[in-house]
Formats: C-alpha cells, sequence, structure tokens
C-alpha cells in the first residue's frame, strides 16, 4: 500500500512548527460509574502523539467515545476519563478542549485534546462542511484509528480529503504493513483460523477467505457447522444447519484450489455448558445426540498444531474451544503455542483472540496483534477500508 507516513514526515523535518491534528481510535470501555476498565487503545495511542510532539508540531488529538446523539453533549459522552488517564501516561496537563470545530489555540509543543468528536453534527454522515472546517483547522492531517477505519466519518474521512496533507500515523501504519504482509503478499503456506459461534457472522470472511488461504481451519460453532456440512453427528452443539449448503460451498471452492478446511477427527463433548461439566474426549464420528461439542479433541489439536508449525504465514481470528473453562481450553491453548513457536508471520486480531493471546502468555510471539474489532473483521472480508482508500488517494495526489 502506498500512503503518506507521519513518521517519514517527521524526520524530513516537515512537521516542526506546524498544527497537527490526530485523529486517534480512544473508544476504551467505561464501567458505570465513568472509570476506564481497558487502556491499550490510549496506551497504543501514544506513540504519534509523542512523534508529533518530539517533531515540534502544535498537537491537537481527537477520538470518538461510544455512539453518542451528534449536537446533544451528555457528560457520560465526554472524553474527560480519557484525558486523565492520557495526562497520567503522558506525565503532563491535559486540556481537554469543547466546541473545537471553529478554532483550536494550540502552539507548538502544546497538546490538546479535542472532546468527543460524534459530538459534532454532521460527523457520522461525513458532512462537506464541518470536515472542511476540521481540515481548516491543521496543516498535517494524521490518521491513527485502525479501530475506527471502517468508518467514512467527518474525522475520519472527509478531514482527509482536504487537509493540506493526510497521512497515517504509526499505530494505522503498522497494522497496514501487518494486513498487507499477511494478506496481500503472505509467506505460503498462508493458514487461517477462523473461529467464533456462528458461520452467519463470519460467512462473508469464510468466502473472503476461501479464495485465498491454503489451509482453513474452523473452530466453535462454525466447526460445529462444518463438521455437520460433512455429514457428521453434533449432537446438540452449538450450529446452524439452514447454513449447510453455505459451509459446503467454502469448502469446495478451497478443495477446487487445491486448498483444505480441515474437520476435527476427535472433539471434547460434555452433557452441559458449564465449567464443571464432564469433559469427554471422542473421535469425531461417535458424538451422541445429547452431547455439546465444546473444543477441538487433542488428536485434531496437534494435527492442526503442526500444520501451523510448517506455515508461512498465520491469520488468526477466534479461539476454537470455550477456553474460558479449563476443561475445554486445550485446543485454543495448543493452537496459541503452536502459533508462539512457528516461524510465521502471524496477524490475530479479535476480542476473544486478544484474551486467548493474553491468557496463554504469547504476546511478544505474535507478529502483529490487531487493534480493530470491526475494522479488523472487514479486513477478513476483503474489504478494502475507507481509511485505507482515502490515504493511498492523497499519497497518489
Ligand atoms: C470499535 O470500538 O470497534 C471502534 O472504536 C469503532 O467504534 P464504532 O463501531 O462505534 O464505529
Amino acid at each position: 500500500m502506498n500512503f503518506i507516513r507521519f513518521s517519514d514526515l517527521c524526520t524530513s523535518g516537515k512537521v516542526a512548527g506546524r498544527r497537527v491534528f490526530i485523529r486517534a481510535d480512544m473508544n476504551v470501555p467505561l464501567d458505570d460509574s465513568g472509570h476506564i476498565t481497558e487502556d491499550t487503545r490510549i496506551r497504543a495511542s501514544i506513540p504519534c502523539i509523542r512523534m508529533a510532539l518530539e517533531a515540534g508540531a502544535a498537537v491537537m488529538v481527537t477520538s470518538h467515545l461510544g455512539r453518542p446523539v451528534e449536537g446533544e453533549f451528555k457528560p457520560a459522552d465526554s472524553l474527560a476519563p480519557v484525558a486523565r488517564r492520557l495526562g497520567e501516561l503522558m506525565g503532563r496537563e491535559m486540556a481537554l478542549v469543547t466546541n473545537w470545530v471553529d478554532g483550536v489555540d494550540v502552539k507548538p509543543g502544546q497538546l490538546v485534546l479535542l472532546e468527543n468528536c460524534r459530538l459534532n453534527k454532521g460527523e457520522k454522515k461525513n458532512d462537506e462542511t464541518l470536515a472542511r472546517k476540521m481540515a481548516a483547522l491543521c496543516d498535517i492531517f494524521v490518521h491513527d484509528a485502525f479501530g475506527t477505519a471502517h468508518r467514512a466519518e467527518a474525522s475520519t474521512y472527509g478531514i482527509a480529503q482536504y487537509a493540506p496533507i493526510a497521512c497515517a500515523g504509526p499505530l494505522l501504519a503498522a497494522e497496514m504493513d501487518a494486513i498487507s504482509k499477511a494478506l496481500s503478499s503472505p509467506r505460503r503456506p498462508l493458514v487461517a483460523i477462523v473461529a467464533g459461534s456462528k458461520v452467519s457472522t463470519k460467512l462473508t470472511i469464510l468466502k473472503a477467505l476461501a479464495a485465498n488461504v491454503d489451509q482453513l481451519i474452523v473452530g466453535g460453532g462454525i466447526a460445529n457447522t462444518f463438521m455437520l456440512a460433512a455429514g457428521l453427528n453434533i449432537g446438540k452443539s452449538l450450529a446452524e444447519p439452514g447454513l449447510l449448503q453455505e459451509a459446503l460451498a467454502v469448502m469446495q471452492a478451497m478443495k477446487a484450489r487445491g486448498a483444505a478446511v480441515p474437520i476435527p477427527t476427535d472433539v471434547v463433548c460434555a452433557k452441559t455448558f458449564a465449567a464443571d461439566a464432564r469433559a469427554t474426549v471422542k473421535a469425531a464420528t461417535d458424538v451422541a445426540d445429547d452431547d455439546l461439542i465444546l473444543d477441538i479433541g487433542p488428536e485434531t489439536a496437534k494435527k492442526l498444531a503442526a500444520q501451523l508449525k510448517q506455515a508461512g504465514t498465520i491469520v488468526w481470528n477466534g479461539p476454537v474451544g470455550v477456553f474460558e473453562f479449563a476443561a475445554f481450553e486445550n485446543g485454543t491453548r495448543e493452537i496459541a503455542r503452536a502459533i508462539a513457536e512457528s516461524s510465521a508471520f502471524s496477524l490475530a486480531g479479535g476480542g476473544d483472540t486478544l484474551a486467548a493471546i493474553a491468557k496463554y502468555g504469547i504476546e511478544k510471539q505474535v507478529g502483529y496483534i490487531s487493534t480493530g474489532g470491526g475494522a479488523f473483521l472487514e479486513v477478513l472480508e476483503g474489504k478494502t477500508l475507507p481509511a485505507f482508500e482515502i490515504l493511498q488517494k492523497r499519497a497518489a495526489g
């Protein structure tokens, strides 16, 4: 992907004394009393902010928080908790500016946080007047909000159209690089793991990957539907029988290319969905009518792990079993270990996947962990994200 990198502008001295507008994604979860429960996205936004300050810019940063009603400020929608946390992490006072669209007073070396950009009327619909006003606030627009890269809003898309310069911040650039490396020009074999409860929510992803990957490992409820399509009994396991034809089509598309969707040969079953339910390992052909499949079996896990160790590139979205319950975590743990031990470039993303990565402590051994939720899924669906499209267009001149 050809786009302007903010880091290049900084090293070539083009940022000193300039007004820099950074669109970050600091949309963090808050508890009922408004306390941040998880601050990864704030931490991930800091390198770009520091880069801009060190380059001598006058720095404005904004983010959305939640999905507020435009034009209707409510305290719960304020970035105030984010400002506090950012101030702590940066070790400096953080000014939070409201009503900023018509002008921001910020000098080189200063940093201000602009209140929740989704409070501005016209933000969601990418209103041109709003976008032009925001673009007029800066000399350089830096898109560093990968989590929002699938949205074409005024602060993510319109501003990139009209700002004098539009470039990618270090976080967005790293995501773009990792995605290119994993999906556009992967080292083969390319293995994807797509797991989750429903085929229907990941059907577009499965179809898109079926045209590109060498092995498509399915897990969770998705694997159950594929097992059903392969003619196996899955008892009362979660599945979508209405999507058997779609599952078959994915398997056939893969087969036609000499690729494969490995179907589990053994599974871990229980009679109830509970942490203390008795786990029984069974051959995939022996599942009883009252069984629930809650994990892949040890033989399947071993085979998949061996394949992952041979891979050139691995894309991981979703745990393959109910890894939150000790009795049903073996499959996901083995997959995580195999990814960690593989020399393949690995790209992982999605809430549950990040939880599994944290649980097995393999953060450092994964090639790239995406910060995007919906944006990461849209990448896997094969879509061109609006952020990528506009930044490439602006780089082309
Ligand atoms: C996310 O949480 O995935 C991003 O911040 C995007 O939020 P949105 O779905 O409200 O656009």
